[in-house]
């Protein structure tokens, strides 16, 4: 269901392939043509609203699982009159398997994303297959993927697949993250880790495109 800039995902469904999403710039979504920028795990959506402020020209898309995260999203848009960001509230994965179409994101942000620090748990970590494949069948040729966190293991993981993936290309050289990225913004998990002095892992691959 898209209504007042939400697209709502639900959780236990088995009809997703009946969904029609009616393209990124239909008059339902941001209704005009503008590179589509897609932050998942956004959170209460601190770091995509302070670039949906900076780049009014580019179109912002937030995703996030929890409810009450996403609502609070919703009200900075409502707050800040912010025509340039929508909300995704729904699971990433499903969302971009179900309901992205091909080709779509100009850039793919995951700031963050829930290290599942324990063993029993990693299984539920989102940046893997089919993850990895299915955003970059969602964002164009050349589209960059730019991904932070503060767990180190999380990022071998992560780098790891990517590089397992035919369709990424590392941007930083072996070992393929960078601990400093000037100007890459704020987020409140950003900021809450940087305040206690823990390093946080950046690393971008460029989607080489469907062959
Ligand atoms: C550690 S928080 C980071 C929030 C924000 N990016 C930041 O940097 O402050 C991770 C967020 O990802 C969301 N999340 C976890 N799994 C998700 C999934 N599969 N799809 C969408 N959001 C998810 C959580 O609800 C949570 O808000």
């Amino acid at each position: 269901m898209i209504h007042d800039r939400i697209l709502y995902v639900p959780e236990y469904y088995d009809r997703h392939q009946d969904f029609v999403f009616p393209g990124w710039d239909s008059p339902e979504v941001f209704g005009r043509v503008a590179p589509v920028e897609v932050e998942y795990c956004a959170g209460n959506g601190a770091w995509i609203v302070e670039k949906a402020i900076a780049h009014p020209e580019r179109n912002w898309v937030a995703v996030e699982i929890q409810f009450e995260r996403a609502r609070k999203i919703w009200s900075k848009i409502q707050n800040l009159n912010l025509k340039n960001l929508f909300v995704v509230c729904g699971e990433g994965l499903t969302f971009t398997k179900y309901y992205a179409p091909t080709g779509g994101f100009a850039s793919v942000y995951v700031n963050f994303p829930d290290p599942w620090p324990k063993d029993k748990h990693a299984k539920k970590r989102i940046l893997k297959e089919p993850f990895l494949t299915e955003i970059s069948r969602a964002s164009a040729s050349g589209a960059l993927a730019t991904i932070a966190t503060d767990h180190p293991e999380y990022a071998g993981q992560i780098i790891e697949g990517m590089l397992a993936n035919p369709l990424w290309e590392p941007k930083f050289p072996a070992p393929h993250f960078v601990m400093d990225f000037e100007e890459y913004g704020s987020s409140y998990f950003h900021d809450l880790w940087r305040a206690q002095g823990i390093p946080v892992h950046f690393m971008q691959f460029a989607n080489r495109g469907l062959p």
